[in-house]
């Protein structure tokens, strides 16, 4: 990520903060896949600004990502499943991420542990709870979903056995172009069998390798990039009549700038401590070119990544069909 300030940078300090803290993923003209892992918490300085300090980050769309997330529940119930064997990861999950997220917002979010009795405040919903770990029927819901009921983050959990990882239980309501419900149950190599390259290039087999070696208590991450048509967290394949179509004519849009958006996660790696499961936590930001457009840099090196990316990378990613028009459109200035 680089760090420099050239005399074409804007004024980063009249930008809004959802450009400041976007995580802007490219550090130079090109883009391939690599395991890109390092330590949480690393705070990165950009053109913009910075992002990372925070494992969870509460941002504007707190509420109504979450309100988006219930309605999802609701009408799709199998974005969210958890195989009986995983019943103590979640719970592990819930007692590791709360006093995490009390610590990083201690002004709008509190946790106290006595014995096996918790109680947990959120002054973002008005929430004061006490409930018993382990005790299913202590919380207002099942466990995961009253996690994924706090955290704007998508949660999957990896149980490692057999030498591999199982992806066995998780709660995804935001996925960018795949299907937990189709996912779950898989092993971790077998969940990356639609990328690309995967057959000639080491990069899966590194992550796989690296995963399994995680340490209870230990935090990486990484990020991931592709582009939404719309403010549209939910892409995932079960609604893909919702939001596949404009692929097809978005780079006829003259409104294109606005409705094109760069997305970006932010990917979490935790082991969890008691059980030793990986919490895979999935974060994903939404930026329109508009906004990228504002940062001259961001304007240059996407426009130049988007020209540059590899056909079956670009396909795969969803983009093939108007990036030519999206990059014409940065590179223009
Ligand atoms: C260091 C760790 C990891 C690396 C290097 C990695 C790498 C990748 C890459 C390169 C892609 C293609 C992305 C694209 O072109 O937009 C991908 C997709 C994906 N990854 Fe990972 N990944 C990692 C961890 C994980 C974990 C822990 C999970 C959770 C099970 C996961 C689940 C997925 C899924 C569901 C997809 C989409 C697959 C599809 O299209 O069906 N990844 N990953």
């Amino acid at each position: 990520m680089s760090t420099t300030t050239t005399d074409k940078d804007s004024d980063t300090t009249v930008l809004p903060e959802r450009i400041r803290h976007f995580p802007f993923p490219f550090s130079g003209d090109s883009y391939r896949y690599s395991a890109n892992v390092e330590p949480a918490h690393k705070t990165v300085q950009t053109e913009a600004g910075s992002w990372g300090s925070f494992l969870i980050d509460n941002d504007e769309h707190y509420l109504s990502e979450l309100q988006e997330r219930e309605e999802i529940l609701k009408k799709d119930p199998s974005r969210t499943q958890v195989l009986p064997h995983m019943r103590f990861a979640v719970w592990d999950a819930i007692t590791t991420m709360l006093p995490v997220m009390a610590e990083e917002h201690p002004h709008t979010m509190s946790y106290q542990r006595d014995g096996n009795t918790c109680r947990w405040g959120n002054t973002l919903q008005n929430l004061e709870l006490e409930f018993t770990i382990g005790d299913d029927d202590s919380l207002p819901m099942g466990p995961l979903q009253f996690l994924g009921s706090q955290i704007q983050d998508d949660l999957v959990f990896l149980d490692p056995r057999e030498d591999t990882l199982w992806l066995d239980a998780g709660l995804v309501t935001f996925a960018a172009d795949w299907s937990f419900g189709f996912d779950v149950g898989m092993k971790f190599m077998e969940v990356h069998t639609p990328v690309p390259r995967v057959q000639t290039e080491p990069v899966i087999n590194r992550a796989h390798q690296f995963l399994l070696r995680l340490q209870p208590g230990e935090q990486f991450r990484r990020t991931n990039w592709t582009m939404t048509i719309g403010r549209r967290l939910d892409t995932s394949t079960e609604t893909y009549p919702d939001w596949g179509p404009d692929r097809g004519t978005i780079a006829q849009d003259p409104d294109l700038p606005n409705k094109l958006h760069l997305r970006v996660e932010i990917q979490h790696m935790l082991c969890l401590p008691h059980t030793g499961a990986i919490l895979f936590l999935i974060r994903s930001y939404l930026l329109p070119l508009t906004d990228i457009a504002q940062v001259p840099l961001w304007r240059e090196r996407l426009g130049h990544v988007l020209a540059e990316l590899p056909e079956d990378m670009a396909e795969y990613k969803g983009i093939n069909r108007y990036r030519k028009a999206a990059s014409t459109w940065l590179l223009a200035g």
